[in-house]
């Protein structure tokens, strides 16, 4: 595709999470960002007159229709039911289309290599929707992760009948899974996990410990049943402590200073200092804690996920958040599922 011209780009499904991808692809365009909006794939025949009206833009009832108009999109922004990702985006990336395929990648381990070898063999760009990859939040943080050692990460959400056909491990807690993957960089060692249905029939709230084999351990709870709204990662590593709100994107450090033995620096030789504490301070050292709030750039994650796609599509780089990672909170997803079904099992609530 030359730099010169726009790349056309499609949503497919257009339910809930679709709607935002639309909305926001249609500021970008306004914004002058080099795409056009050129189709939206959605086949519930309540939805498509409002939509039409809307975006004023051909709607088409399937993918393969959409496919056998002219010319073919540049690029989609896949958000249909996790159930349905896998045969919609193996035949966007067949027919050359690059694919945001949104989270979670795929229902199953195969489903997912299969769409990796597939955008491999037709050099297509497959990114996967974690978009708190993009919160200007968690962009701050990842430099700052020199040696987490401990996490404690909550994401609690009021009921609504909404992404039913997966547990809350799929639905919400996938994304902890991805940020904390992305900042421990180690393999699972060990994983205990509890998880029950509380308004579905699916897992509803979940606990998890994961031991990593770096030593580092994270806790992570997801409800989709509670009474409040919690978006919430904290992580302590040697003398400090760093606090994420994903919702109101800031950032807390605390850091151990110095004890309050520093002013007892004493000059050792010429030009040198070395730090000497009193017996008394190393009974009872008073540690100095800095806190600092970082100041942020405020930005929408989706905004900032939907230009980062564009660019490795315009660009052909490889996409922020690859198929790989997908897959690597796929795996990790799987296992805590597989894990509370054990427990499930253990204690009599098969
Ligand atoms: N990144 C996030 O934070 C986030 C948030 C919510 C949902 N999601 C993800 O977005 C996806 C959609 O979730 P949702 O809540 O919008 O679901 P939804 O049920 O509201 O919408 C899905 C839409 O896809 C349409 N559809 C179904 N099969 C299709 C097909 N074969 N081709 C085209 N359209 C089809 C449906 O008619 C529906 O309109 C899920 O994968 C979900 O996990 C991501």
């Amino acid at each position: 595709m030359s730099q010169l011209l726009s790349s056309r780009i499609v949503v497919v499904g257009a339910g809930a999470f679709g709607r935002n991808h639309l909305r926001v692809w249609r500021e970008l365009e306004r914004s002058g960002a080099p795409l056009h909006l050129s189709g939206i794939v959605e086949p519930d025949p309540s939805a498509t007159s409002a939509l039409a009206r809307e975006y004023g833009i051909p709607i088409y009832s399937s993918v393969r229709e959409l496919l056998s108009s002219q010319p073919v999109p540049d690029a989609a922004s896949v958000a249909v039911p996790t159930a349905q990702h896998a045969d919609v985006a193996s035949q966007l990336l067949a027919a050359g289309v690059d694919v945001l395929l949104e989270k979670p990648f795929t229902s199953t381990l195969e489903q997912a290599d299969a769409l990796i070898n597939l955008a491999e063999r037709h050099s297509r760009i497959l990114q996967i929707g974690h978009l708190e990859r993009f919160n200007p939040a968690v962009r701050a943080v990842l430099p700052l992760a020199h040696r987490p050692l401990f996490f404690e990460v909550h994401r609690l959400s009021i009921f609504t009948p909404r992404s039913l056909d997966i547990d809350v491990v799929l639905d919400l807690m996938i994304h902890d899974l991805d940020i904390v993957l992305s900042l421990v960089r180690s393999p699972v060692r060990e994983l205990h996990a509890v998880g029950l249905p509380v308004l579905s029939s699916k897992v509803d709230i979940a606990n998890v410990r994961i031991e990593f084999v770096s030593g580092c351990v994270a806790n992570f709870t997801a409800s989709r049943v509670s009474t409040e709204r919690v978006r919430k990662m904290r992580f302590f590593q040697p003398h400090q402590y760093i606090s994420v709100d994903y919702a109101r994107q800031d950032v807390l450090c605390v850091d151990v200073a110095a004890l309050r033995a520093d002013a007892q620096r004493e000059p050792s030789g010429p030009g040198a200092s070395e730090l000497r504490f009193h017996p008394a301070e190393l009974r009872h050292p008073t540690p100095e804690l800095a806190m600092r709030k970082l100041n942020l750039p405020s930005g929408e994650p989706l905004r900032l996920e939907l230009e980062a796609f564009l660019s490795a599509v315009r660009e052909r780089t490889a996409p922020q958040v690859s198929a790989q990672d997908g897959r690597a909170a796929l795996a990790i997803a799987l296992d805590i599922l597989a894990a509370i079904q054990a427990h499930q099992a253990r204690a009599g609530l098969a």
